[in-house]
């Protein structure tokens, strides 16, 4: 997806992390102007039930954000987004440390911990880094 698409990411990252950071469509505009930045987009029919934005510099992909649709959810929509990911190669991401649903989900895709950053989130909570171990 290109810029184009930075609406529709704001509008699904909206209700799925509505009371926490949610990022607007000039963010999404920016992030995706930048090179190496991708999103991929989850469609249910015609719905769009989910998104994964990760940004490639060298032999490093970053997940920026995930977000499922929460009339999506358990569906392995989130898991099938990230595994797309994978197939760059080395993938690196920050979660909360209170976020079990996505460390459930990422340990299922076989990230493992790699150290946590202090007071990353504008909250001042704390965020675990989390590595692929597919390479
Ligand atoms: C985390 C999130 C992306 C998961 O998306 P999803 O499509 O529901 O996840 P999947 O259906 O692919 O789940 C795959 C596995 O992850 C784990 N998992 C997912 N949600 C879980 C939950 N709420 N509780 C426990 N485990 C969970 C399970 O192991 C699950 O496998 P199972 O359903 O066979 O038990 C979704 O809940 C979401 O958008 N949350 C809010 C945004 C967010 O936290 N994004 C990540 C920021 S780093």
């Amino acid at each position: 997806m290109g810029i184009e698409s930075a609406p529709l990411l704001a509008a699904l990252h909206e209700v799925t992390f509505r009371g926490g950071e949610v990022w607007d469509a000039t963010s999404f505009a920016a992030l995706l102007s930048g090179q190496g930045t991708d999103a991929t987009v989850a469609l249910v029919g015609e719905s769009p039930a989910g998104f994964i934005l990760s940004r490639t510099i060298l032999d490093e992909t970053e997940i920026l954000t995930l977000a499922v649709h929460p009339d999506f959810r358990r569906k392995g929509i989130g898991k099938s987004l990230v595994q797309n990911v994978l197939r760059k190669g080395k993938v690196f991401l920050e979660v909360a440390v209170c976020n079990n649903s996505a460390s459930a989900l990422y340990e299922k895709c076989g990230f493992v911990k790699a150290g946590v950053r202090r007071g990353y989130y504008r909250d001042g909570s704390d965020a675990q880094v989390l590595v692929s171990s597919n390479v």
